[in-house]
């Protein structure tokens, strides 16, 4: 059986970065790098190598400096030819994805992830399509994605990456309630989201990358509150288990919890060490701590 292809990718950004506060304040937190890449721009280029190309952003007040980044730096761009420094005009310049590909939504208030999602209903249509929460950060070769798309072309539906969290995180993420589970793809027959750790079905949780059937917009536009008084994705993603499969997949690779301060550090150090221009140097650094 062949699967709608998965072209079109929403990224929630519209998150007001409170944890990072006061770099955040006139800085969006999607803007700030892990060694020397936005964290957006990870999770653009995770959807663009697993063949996305239209990429919608759901943003807010106070984001323009991605809308920036992802636009050409005209003056930038002629100061870095004239001094002749070719590889870094590059890489400014390979920053974007082709004209037209990119959209920008705002959320107007923050009313949850699923209203966020939601927001991007118009540019998705009647196809399948991705969310990439760029918070969640994955080194991973190939990209968690691209990886996600291999299992979406097995199974259809709707598609999560998971990862077994410890039992007393449960209440930080969306678990799955599991019918079956042969190790590396879980089929679901039920969410929660956050729950307490001694109610959770499961410790197998969702992590910021999803591919989903249009029917979740068609849940979501009914905009049921769930934990929190916020338009839960999870939720929406529930109510259509029976009419629609939902499978967790688990993934070859390291996620990063780059809303958190930890795991920002932690996601810069491995992406470092991971770089053949810096291991060396930051394992030198890291002894000195040791
Ligand atoms: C959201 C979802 C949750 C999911 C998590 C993954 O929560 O609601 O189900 O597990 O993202 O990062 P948030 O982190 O926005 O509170």
């Amino acid at each position: 059986m062949t699967f709608k292809p998965v072209k079109k990718a929403i990224f929630p950004v519209a998150g007001l970065g409170t944890r990072f506060l006061p770099a955040t304040k006139a800085l969006p937190k999607e803007m700030l790098p892990i060694v020397d890449k936005p964290l957006i721009q990870y999770a653009v280029e995770e959807a663009r190598d697993a063949g996305i190309e239209q990429f919608i952003f759901v943003t807010g007040r106070g984001k323009g400096a991605m809308e920036d980044h992802f636009d050409h730096a005209v003056e930038l761009e002629q100061v870095l030819t004239e001094r002749d420094k070719l590889d870094d005009l590059q890489t400014v310049q390979t920053c974007s994805p082709p004209p037209g590909q990119l959209a920008y939504v705002r959320q107007q208030k923050p009313l949850g992830l699923g209203h966020a999602v939601w927001c991007g209903r118009n540019f998705i249509g009647d196809e399948p399509f991705a969310v990439l929460s760029a918070d969640d950060l994955i080194l991973a070769e190939p990209g968690c994605l691209k990886q996600m798309i291999e299992v979406y072309n097995q199974v259809g539906g709707n598609v999560v990456a998971v990862e077994d969290v410890p039992r007393e995180h449960t209440n930080r993420y969306g678990i799955l309630d599991i019918e079956s589970d042969d190790g590396k793809i879980a089929k679901a027959k039920a969410l929660i989201e956050k729950p307490d750790p001694k109610d959770a079905p499961s410790t197998l949780s969702i992590i910021g990358r999803y591919i989903l059937q249009p029917a979740v917009l068609r849940e979501l536009d009914k905009h049921e509150t769930g934990v929190g008084g916020e338009i839960q994705l999870t939720d929406a993603m529930a109510s259509l288990i029976g009419s629609t499969d939902f499978h967790g997949t688990r993934f070859e690779g390291k996620r990063f919890d780059c809303g958190s301060r930890l795991g920002f550090i932690e996601a810069n150090i491995a992406f470092a060490l991971s770089r053949d221009d810096m291991a060396e140097g930051v394992s030198s650094i890291l002894k000195e701590y040791g």
